[in-house]
């Protein structure tokens, strides 16, 4: 595996390897956990070379958010990235992603609206730009993101279509299922905030998920549901809620009810020092 930091490096590397075949790209912010090793294992399924890029992207953090505490472990996931096969490591310094003069912004509507986008403002158009920037850059035919950040999907998928992009298309965005510990927590980075303590109470946030998704699949009005659910998590040790909602799983319009349409129970609350996102299927 080569580990590159600047762009001309990039691009001599990647050459021989799209001469080669298909080429997937696997964008990360670091700290691995097996959520990213399950997005790496699906790309070198898809692709005969596999990119991931590891870079803290500063535009998707707001004032006052972890960007500085966000934990760093390059050497660390080095190892595990070369130990499941990958080609390249891309990992850029701010300045090499954003040099000075630097002055554009992507933002994508719609979906990017309430959820997440409400409760960090700013967050996606951070998102969207370097993951833009990182397209440009790697021209991956296909590119993995985990559906934990189901909003974030959605609105790479719909910046995809918006601008055209042929590498990758949106077609060839790939969302890959939540990988979960064993109590339900979803794996995240940011499950490394948390105290032993918090850790055994997070599991609230999976379990009152999946009482939810019963509830309304079984006929409870979606309003008590989230209700319902809101009141577990504070019960739980959860301090506060930032949201609990149902979207329709693909243009993430807001639900009052089922509508014969996929749906999906989208979470964000928090506990501690962590800020702990989920989602699952309904119906
Ligand atoms: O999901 C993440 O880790 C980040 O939001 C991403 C997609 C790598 C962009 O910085």
């Amino acid at each position: 595996m080569q580990t590159i930091n600047q762009l001309d490096a990039l691009e001599a590397a990647l050459a021989p390897l799209r001469a080669a075949g298909r080429l997937a790209l696997v964008p990360t912010m670091g700290a691995l956990h097996e959520g990213h090793l399950a997005l790496v294992r699906e790309a070198r399924a898809r692709a005969e070379a596999v990119v991931v890029s590891i870079f803290v992207n500063p535009r998707q953090f707001g004032p006052g958010e972890d960007l500085a505490a966000y934990p760093r472990q390059l050497a660390r996931d080095a190892e595990l990235l070369a130990a499941e096969g990958v080609n390249v490591l891309w990992a850029p310094e701010p300045v090499a992603m954003y040099p000075a003069g630097y002055a554009t912004n992507v933002s994508v509507g719609g979906v990017s609206e309430g959820l997440c986008g409400g409760a960090r403002p700013g967050h996606f158009d951070g998102v969207a730009t370097v993951v833009l920037k990182l397209f440009n850059q790697v021209r991956p035919h296909v590119a993995l993101f985990g559906e934990k950040d189901w909003q974030q999907l959605a609105v790479i998928r719909r910046m995809a279509r918006d601008l055209d992009l042929s590498r990758p298309a949106a077609g060839a965005i790939i969302g890959v299922p939540t990988v979960r510990e064993e109590d339900g927590l979803a794996r995240s980075s940011r499950n490394a905030y948390l105290s032993a303590a918090e850790r055994e109470q997070a599991s609230a946030l999976p379990r009152a998920m999946r009482a939810a998704v019963a509830a309304i699949a079984g006929g409870t009005p979606v309003a008590s549901a989230l209700e319902s659910l809101g009141t577990a998590l504070l019960a739980g040790g959860f301090a506060s809620v930032d949201y609990a909602e149902l979207r329709d799983a693909e243009t993430l319009a807001p639900l009052a009810a089922l509508a014969g349409r996929p749906a999906r129970l989208l979470v964000a609350a928090r506990i501690g020092r962590a800020r702990l996102i989920d989602n699952l299927a309904v119906g």
